[in-house]
């Protein structure tokens, strides 16, 4: 069965999240308004499929063990890792807001393979290396630049050794791409923390154990997006 780990009003909601995106996640209508796959789907250029399956198949096939999604996801991603998860595997959602967690709980059913955990993805409450992959979709470029390092942080300290982070999110794309001077316009105006990413890899923010040479980074749609996977 799904739960919430911890009781709701323990938590503050980041000013990064009340001040930048309160209409995307804060907002009591958020959820009504962009759980349309069809929207997330457009405010990526059309990607959304490549890019949840690019991180689907980094994750693998079966999952079996524990997986740990940091950040909840409008669209289909979540319910798609469920159905790789092995009859016995764990997957367990982190989120700051409840409203979040309670989107994806309606979204994934009842599964007592499925824990929704209500935290801040900077200071997590469980234990160290208790997952065996741990999977950051678009969260980071929403991040200012102390949030994002202490999530990476923590998303490597939940990691098994062995165990495998995955992270998708925005990539500086070719000066040629048609759409590198409007997505700039669109992510100075609407993320500002994004252009972090295009200017800094992703490696850069990484805890110092970790080499640059084990991460191995692809990219998408003309470099406008990068696939990240690393194993410690
Ligand atoms: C994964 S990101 C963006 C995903 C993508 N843009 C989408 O289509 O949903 C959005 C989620 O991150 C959560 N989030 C942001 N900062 C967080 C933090 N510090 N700890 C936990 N969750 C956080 C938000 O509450 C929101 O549910």
């Amino acid at each position: 069965m799904l739960k919430q780990e911890m009781p709701a009003a323990a938590l503050a909601v980041p000013s990064y999240l009340e001040e930048t995106y309160w209409w995307a996640y804060v907002h009591p209508k958020a959820v009504q308004i962009f759980e349309r796959q069809w929207l997330v789907n457009l405010i990526l250029w059309g990607n959304f499929s490549r890019l949840r399956d690019a991180a689907l198949d980094a994750l693998g096939n079966e999952l079996t063990g524990r997986t740990l999604q940091v950040a909840c996801v409008y669209g289909d991603l979540t319910a798609k890792i469920q159905q790789r998860l092995a009859p016995d595997a764990r997957l367990d959602i982190v989120d700051i807001l409840p409203v979040q967690l309670a989107n994806a709980q309606r979204k994934l059913g009842k599964d007592a393979r499925i824990g929704l955990i209500h935290a801040n993805s900077a200071d997590l409450p469980m234990p160290s290396a208790s997952y065996d992959r741990v999977l950051l979709f678009f969260l980071l470029h929403e991040m200012p630049e102390d949030v994002r390092r202490a999530t990476l942080a923590q998303a490597r300290r939940m990691l098994k050794p062995g165990g495998q982070l995955v992270i998708v999110d925005y990539h500086r794309p070719s000066p040629w791409n048609p759409l590198y001077w409007p997505m700039q316009a669109v992510l100075r105006t609407l993320e500002p923390f994004a252009m972090d990413l295009w200017r800094q890899p992703i490696h850069t923010w990484l805890p110092a154990d970790i080499a640059p040479e084990k991460v191995h980074q692809r990219t998408l749609f003309g470099g406008l997006y990068q696939l990240l996977t690393l194993t410690v």
